[in-house]
């Protein structure tokens, strides 16, 4: 796997279980909003991720 990419796989890692916390959190808390947020952390790492590779028909 190149260097970049797992770089990218553990930044998603990281995010997830930081919404993890941040749901856990929110039933005391009540902030929906950090929870909105956080999980828009997340899947801007999909993105990131999805934007920079991709499989391509006839091996390139
Ligand atoms: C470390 C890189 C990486 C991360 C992070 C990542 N993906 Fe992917 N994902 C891929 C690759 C590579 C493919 C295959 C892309 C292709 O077919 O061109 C893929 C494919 C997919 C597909 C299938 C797409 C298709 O056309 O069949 C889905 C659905 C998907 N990812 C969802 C997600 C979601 C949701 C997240 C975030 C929670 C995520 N991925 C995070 C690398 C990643």
């Amino acid at each position: 796997m190149p260097t970049g990419m797992r770089q990218l796989g553990h930044q998603m890692h990281m995010n997830a279980r930081e919404l993890v916390v941040t749901i856990n959190n929110a039933e005391v808390t009540r902030d929906t909003t950090a929870i909105l947020n956080s999980l828009s952390e997340v899947t801007q790492a999909c993105v990131n991720c999805h934007q920079a590779y991709q499989l391509k028909k006839g091996g390139q």
